[in-house]
């Protein structure tokens, strides 16, 4: 199993990454290059921070957030695979399937010319994942830091079956007041409504939270935006090979029974998920890989709410 002793030997890059012990004992890859600043816990892959230069966050954490292992961080990215939501048979099955609470390896770290610096963590399929869910794969995640975040999420098939996942890279953006936020890219397009029986329905106009919201969108193409009319500037979500985009922000009495949100926690946090589910959900054949891919960049404003 990897340490820090022997991360730091193999995967160190001054200036770049270097890697720390975080909280209960979770091992931390803390990236600090010329151009932001983020830090990855292994468990889970999981990236709590992200910061470009003479930005403020981009990332929400909870002010609650717990750090233990075999637990979900409440923030960040956590990478939902290989089902998105409840399992669709057994619910005694985690919810968002497994690899958010693994340990993943780190299995490179570069410093790009340009000042970027990426890691790639993989994961591979072993008796305790066979166990709770039955197919051989390598999952390959690499995570590109500077003043744009790319991730790139690949799924492999090594197994002799095809298999089929549903997928998200579960992103908690940091806003600066729920009620002033617009989400713009997604008027036309149909959604599952999470929180009213999974009935479908059509987003209208830019989308406003003012409630509970728990939206899945459907057959989603190209670039949404968020608009953050408190902190005067908007961040840009593109994607490739995602056809899903959810958005969620669990508002006041779901917040209360999570009890990892943080007093008011859910006034400065939505998330935009980049991902593949319900009817968008990909088969990899025996083999084959299959590629998710998001990219986040900060901007300012465009449109007047
Ligand atoms: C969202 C789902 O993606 O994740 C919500 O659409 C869910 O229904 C939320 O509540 C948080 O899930 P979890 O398992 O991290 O509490």
């Amino acid at each position: 199993m990897q340490n820090i002793d022997s991360l730091s030997k193999q995967f160190s890059i001054p200036g770049h990454i270097d890697f720390i012990e975080g909280t209960d004992g979770l091992i931390v890859a803390r990236i600090n290059n010329e151009l932001a600043s983020a830090e990855i816990a292994l468990q889970g892959a999981h990236l709590y921070s992200w910061k470009p230069r003479e930005e403020v966050p981009v990332i929400w954490l909870s002010q609650d957030a717990r750090f233990e292992r075999n637990k979900a961080i409440r923030g960040g990215i956590p990478v939902c695979w290989p089902w998105f939501g409840f399992h669709e048979v057994d619910l005694r099955k985690p919810a968002h399937g497994f690899v958010r609470t693994c340990l993943w390896t780190v299995s490179g770290t570069e410093a790009l010319e340009d000042g970027r610096t990426s890691i790639r963590f993989t994961l591979t399929s072993n008796e305790n994942t066979i166990a709770i869910w039955p197919h051989k794969f390598r999952l390959t995640y690499t995570i590109t830091v500077g003043t744009k975040l790319d991730l790139q999420l690949i799924t492999e098939n090594t197994g002799n079956l095809p298999f089929k996942i549903s997928e998200a890279l579960h992103t908690y953006f940091a806003i600066g007041d729920v009620s002033e936020l617009e989400i713009h890219g997604l008027a036309g397009y149909t959604y599952a409504d999470k929180s009213d029986d999974m009935t479908l329905k059509m987003e209208p106009g830019p989308v406003l939270i003012r409630n509970e919201v728990d939206h899945i969108y459907l057959d989603t193409e190209g670039m949404c935006r968020i608009e953050d009319q408190r902190q005067q500037r908007g961040i840009n979500i593109s994607t490739q090979g995602s056809h899903t985009t959810v958005v969620w922000n669990p508002w006041i009495e779901k917040s209360e029974k999570m009890g990892d949100m943080g007093e008011n926690g859910y006034r400065t946090m939505v998330c935009v998920e980049s991902a593949n589910a319900l009817n968008n959900k990909v088969t990899v054949n025996p083999g084959h890989h299959h590629e998710l891919m998001a990219r986040y960049e900060v901007t300012g404003l465009q449109c007047e709410l």
